[in-house]
């Protein structure tokens, strides 16, 4: 008896430190008037946010996005409205306590110069008063999430990493006590293209193990699509132009306030709508570096393909080869081929694979998954066939809607005949 109870003791409270999954966020009449200014830089802004969701607030410069946010963890107190966090209404509750439960990331990293990368994650466990050795384990497995090593990252200074580097340790900070929520105010404003795309497939790659609910604030529309389940355009004074998934936006933008954001090139844009798991990838033969010649030659000369691609020890894209390369090779495969430079990962967009496929001279992107392994090969073939079904889906759906709206007015006019014949 006293066995069984110990071990669902040790389950029990295991379970209990974590919470993996996000709150739900209600604001409602939020509005914020700063001193000084008769018109209110938030005006009454009501939004239901579902838990596990990542909603995008998009918008002119100045339209209270930042704002908006910050009145979520309270770093600027609302003139009036409430912010209800899991139905628990939070705008009069201490703002110190509320903060531990959102993680909080901005665009300049907001790291603290004078503690390390270590001392910075660890900032808010220790707040929330979690043990020494716990707080030391969290720091090394929120630094491995992120991509970055903790041997090497650990004991840094934030002038010591790179812009992207120091986002990453941004977020890490941000999820560190494991808070249900996560905000983020243009969190990849300040890196380089490249980078932010990294960050931002990492940071859907995170979404997809943790499941918070993100609030993320950007003006980059794309960034906007790629991310979000839902987004928010906001005009001035935060009021609610469209909150709808991307899809909606891009297809039924309500005004052209709206269109004039999604802008131009919405057809391309559905590209960044489907993700590279969502296609189906062709076989692609494969050889490892270990193979014999021979039977690499072999695979090459009695298979469809022409081409086939050679994984590393760690099953890691390696090298392109050609029927040509192996009969120049005379012995040796060590000069032959063509080595892989370019690959993308599973939550890369159809744009981002389009752009590796256009740029890459034989025209074929590798897929990786989370740890660099292989696991297929995406062609222009691919991404046409996926881009036609996308649109003949688009132009069904189009059909369908009218339909249903001529449905809808033939039964009318049938209403007003017979109301016509009843007269
Ligand atoms: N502390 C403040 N005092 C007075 N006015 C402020 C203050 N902070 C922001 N504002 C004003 O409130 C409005 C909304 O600002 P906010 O920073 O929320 O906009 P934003 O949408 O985040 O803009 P951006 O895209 O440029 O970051 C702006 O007109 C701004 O000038
Ligand atoms: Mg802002």
């Amino acid at each position: 008896m006293s066995e069984t109870a110990n071990g669902s003791t040790s389950a029990g409270s295991a379970e209990a430190e974590r919470t993996t999954s996000g709150a739900t966020i209600q604001l409602e009449d939020l509005t914020k008037h700063y001193p000084g200014n008769p018109n209110p830089a938030v005006d009454s802004v009501s939004m239901d946010i579902k838990a596990g969701e990542t909603v995008i607030f998009v918008g002119p410069s100045g339209c209270g996005k930042s704002t908006t946010l910050k009145m979520i963890n309270r770093l600027i107190e609302p003139s009036s409205g409430r912010i209800r966090i899991n139905d628990e209404d939070v705008t009069d509750i201490d703002p110190v306590k509320l903060r531990r439960k959102i993680g909080y990331a901005i665009q300049s990293s907001g790291l603290f110069p004078h503690m390390t990368v270590a001392e910075n994650i660890a900032l808010v466990p220790k707040m929330v008063g979690w043990s020494k050795s716990k707080v030391k384990d969290r720091v090394e497995e929120m630094l491995d999430l992120v991509g970055l090593d903790p041997r090497e990252f650990h004991g840094r200074y934030p002038r010591a990493l790179s812009g992207g580097q120091q986002q990453r340790v941004g977020v890490a900070r941000a999820l560190a006590a494991d808070p249900p929520v996560l905000l983020m105010d243009e969190p990849f404003g300040a890196v380089d293209p490249i980078t932010r795309d990294h960050l931002q497939d990492e940071l859907i790659r995170l979404q997809h193990e943790l499941h918070k609910t993100i609030v993320f604030v950007t003006h980059d529309f794309d960034e906007a699509i790629k991310l979000g389940d839902r987004i928010a355009v906001l005009r001035e004074r935060s009021h609610i132009a469209q909150f709808d998934t991307p899809e909606a936006i891009l297809t039924n933008p309500t005004d052209d306030f709206v269109s004039g954001f999604v802008g131009a090139g919405a057809a391309l844009k559905r590209l960044n709508l489907t993700r590279v798991r969502d296609v189906e990838m062709a076989a692609f033969p494969t050889v490892t570096v270990d193979d014999p010649l021979q039977s690499i030659f072999n695979k090459l000369r009695s298979g469809p393909h022409n081409e086939l691609l050679m994984l590393d020890r760690r099953n890691r894209p390696y090298k392109w080869l050609r029927r040509g390369d192996l009969m120049r090779a005379r012995g040796s495969l060590a000069r032959a081929g063509q080595l892989v430079h370019d690959t993308v990962t599973r939550d890369a967009t159809l744009h981002d694979a389009l752009e590796a496929v256009l740029t890459d001279s034989g025209g074929r992107v590798a897929v990786t998954g989370r740890r660099g392994e292989f696991i297929g090969v995406v062609d222009m073939q691919t991404l046409m066939n996926s881009v036609h079904e996308l649109l003949e889906a688009d132009r069904l759906a189009a059909i369908e809607h009218q339909h249903d709206l001529e449905e809808l007015r033939s039964h009318q006019t049938e209403a007003e005949l017979e109301g016509g014949a009843g007269a």
